[in-house]
């Protein structure tokens, strides 16, 4: 297959600023698509050459350990439409490569509510969905009408509801059954036009009682929400990460019991059916991790979940870092530390 019939597909191409991490690392071959036939084309000449691809939207949950020998197809449809109106809601289509937080934004200027405790989430709108993003007291899926994707199989375009998209902490069946079989291509979301102010999750409130603010609007609950994330998130622009590196894991109530015996302090939140979710932070830091710098990389010194590219560090380096994490963690408290990354 020669390469010359793909003119929009270039070749050996460092992908450093198309992912959070800011690591070096290349592809064999790389193309962008805007429409469903570019997609087709692309999939088409990796077919044809014998080559895998990977799909990628934003790059904000990902970490690249060695180059990928094969099609980087990097998903870049455009636009944002008004399905649907009513008295209190609307019903938005939103392309799978528009900006999560420049969407955030756009809807709080047009007065279309819901998706604002989710400020400042780094990467794409078809990211969303994958692995159910969340922030502050509200999930994704709780905005989610329905998710057109393409079938890569049945090489054509699907729709699954919120209900089949099987959301569940941090996971959606493009996780599960869907994996490698799905291409996310629109999102369709269900929002207020009632300006309502969710503020039961971590510090937001005490944010906004601190600038003198009693009865928050929408875009005041965005604004708390950037503040906290700033002050203890690094900015991918400035230091790479990837947000949260690992899951807060799920455990027995036993399990947690028994953590509790040595530190009182651990904290929990409830997930049904005598289990308690335990902050990984809390974990990691208590397993005394946090701060700790290695050379150019290490784990973020004001949120232990995050793990830092300083500049200039290996992928494959961090990952070992995530894998001594986890085996401490193990050894410490006898809980497994899944990862929130996705591997290359
Ligand atoms: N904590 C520590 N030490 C740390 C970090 C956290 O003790 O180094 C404690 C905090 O004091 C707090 C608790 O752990 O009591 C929870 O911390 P935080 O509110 O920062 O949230 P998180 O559980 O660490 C999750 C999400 C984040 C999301 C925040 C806010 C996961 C894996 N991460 O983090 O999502 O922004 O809640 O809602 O669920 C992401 O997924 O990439 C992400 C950034």
């Amino acid at each position: 297959m020669a390469i010359d019939q793909y003119p929009e597909i270039s070749e050996n191409q460092n992908l450093r600023k198309l992912h959070t991490f800011g690591l070096d690392f290349r592809c064999r071959y790389f193309t962008e698509v805007n429409s469903i036939s570019e997609l087709q084309s692309a999939l088409t000449f990796a077919k044809e050459s014998s080559h895998p691809f990977l799909i990628l939207g934003g790059g904000s949950n990902l970490l690249p350990t060695k180059d990928f020998e094969g099609l980087v197809i990097r998903i870049a449809n455009h636009g944002i439409a008004l399905l649907e109106e009513t008295s209190d809601t609307v019903r938005i289509g939103v392309q799978a490569g528009e900006n999560w937080h420049q969407l955030v934004m756009q809807c709080l200027e047009n007065g279309w509510f819901g998706i604002e405790n989710m400020s400042l989430i780094p990467g794409s709108v078809g990211a969303a969905p994958m692995q159910n993003i969340g922030a502050y007291g509200v999930e994704v899926k709780q905005v989610i009408e329905q998710v057109h994707y393409y079938d890569l199989e049945k090489k054509e375009m699907k729709i699954l509801t919120n209900a089949e998209c099987r959301f569940g902490y941090r996971e959606s069946i493009f996780k599960q059954e869907l994996k490698d079989k799905a291409v996310i291509w629109q999102v369709d979301f269900r929002l207020s036009k009632q300006p309502s102010a969710k503020m039961e999750y971590g510090d937001i409130k005490a944010v906004l009682d601190g600038k003198g603010i009693l009865q928050p609007s929408p875009k005041d609950v965005s604004d708390a929400v950037i503040h906290i994330r700033q002050s203890k998130l690094p900015d991918p622009a400035e230091i790479g990460n990837a947000g949260s590196f690992f899951k807060n894991p799920v455990v027995s109530v036993s399990v947690y019991d028994s953590i509790k015996q040595n530190h009182p302090e651990a904290l929990s939140y409830p997930a049904g059916d005598g289990l308690v979710k335990i902050p990984a932070g809390w974990l990691i830091e208590k397993a005394g991790w946090k701060g700790k710098t290695i050379g150019n990389y290490g784990v973020h010194a004001r949120q232990a979940l995050v793990l830092v590219n300083y500049g200039g560090a290996k992928g494959s380096d961090i990952y070992q870092l995530a894998k001594d994490i986890q085996k401490d963690v193990l050894m410490k408290f006898g809980v497994e530390l899944q990862m929130e990354v996705n591997l290359i």
